[in-house]
């Protein structure tokens, strides 16, 4: 069975392994774009990038009804923690852990982290998910920063990148990323949520083509990549 990706709109993906599925940066019930709502997705792991309410606004819901274990950072783990979810990973930034879907290492990203209520919420970050022998990356909210080449010294087969452009990187700086990556595949996220963040995949892909060795793969809300 091949690892399938769904992307569930803005920084929001559903990733189905033979052993688990994970759900990315829940956002779905006030979120423009979802094809679902929070109460359509049964996940066994959840995992947060950061604090940012369009990463965490359906965290403690889903994590309540379904009882999946909550992987983020300390600081985030801790906030779920006071909103009584007990089944959670706290990790840092560098750190990996072994799940039954494979090995997840939280990644630096340069971007800011608070949660909605104003909890401190740790430094943002990103994830590179090993499964099946295949190595995903996640950037999510994030920068262009260098140390994406040391990312992607290990042969990653699909990068997830930001291009919305204002609140993370846009096109242009994630075709750097894209070089600085050398993924097999690269889809974007974190775009077309919101009028500010409106961009042009298919222009986007054009240029991935053209200036860059890895493959484009843009899906609609609710397409699925297989890996
Ligand atoms: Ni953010
Ligand atoms: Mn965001």
């Amino acid at each position: 069975m091949p690892i399938e990706l769904t992307w569930l709109g803005h920084g929001c993906w559903l990733i189905k392994t033979p052993e688990q599925t994970a759900l990315l940066d829940p956002f779905l019930d006030s979120s423009p774009t979802a094809p679902c709502k929070a109460a359509d997705v049964s996940p066994d792991v959840i995992l947060v990038s950061h604090g940012h309410y369009d990463h965490v606004d359906d965290l403690v819901p889903i994590a309540r009804r379904t009882g999946a274990l909550v992987v983020a950072n300390f600081e985030i783990c801790e906030w779920a923690g006071k909103q009584g979810i007990e089944r959670t990973e706290p990790m840092n930034l560098g750190g990996g852990i072994e799940l039954p879907l494979g090995r997840v290492t939280l990644t630096p990203a340069v971007h800011s982290s608070v949660l909605p209520d104003g909890t401190y919420a740790g430094t943002a970050g990103g994830f590179l998910i090993e499964t099946g022998g295949k190595r995903i990356y996640f950037a999510c909210d994030t920068a262009l920063f260098g140390d994406m080449r040391l990312i992607g010294r290990r042969r990653i087969d699909l990068a997830v990148l930001p291009i919305g452009d204002r609140y993370t990187m846009g096109p242009e700086d994630s075709l750097e990323a894209i070089r600085l990556i050398d993924p097999r595949r690269v889809a974007p996220a974190h775009y077309n949520t919101w009028p500010p963040i409106a961009q042009d995949a298919s222009a986007w892909a054009t240029r991935v083509r053209r200036e860059t060795s890895a493959e484009p793969v843009v899906v609609e809300v609710g397409g699925v990549i297989k890996l």
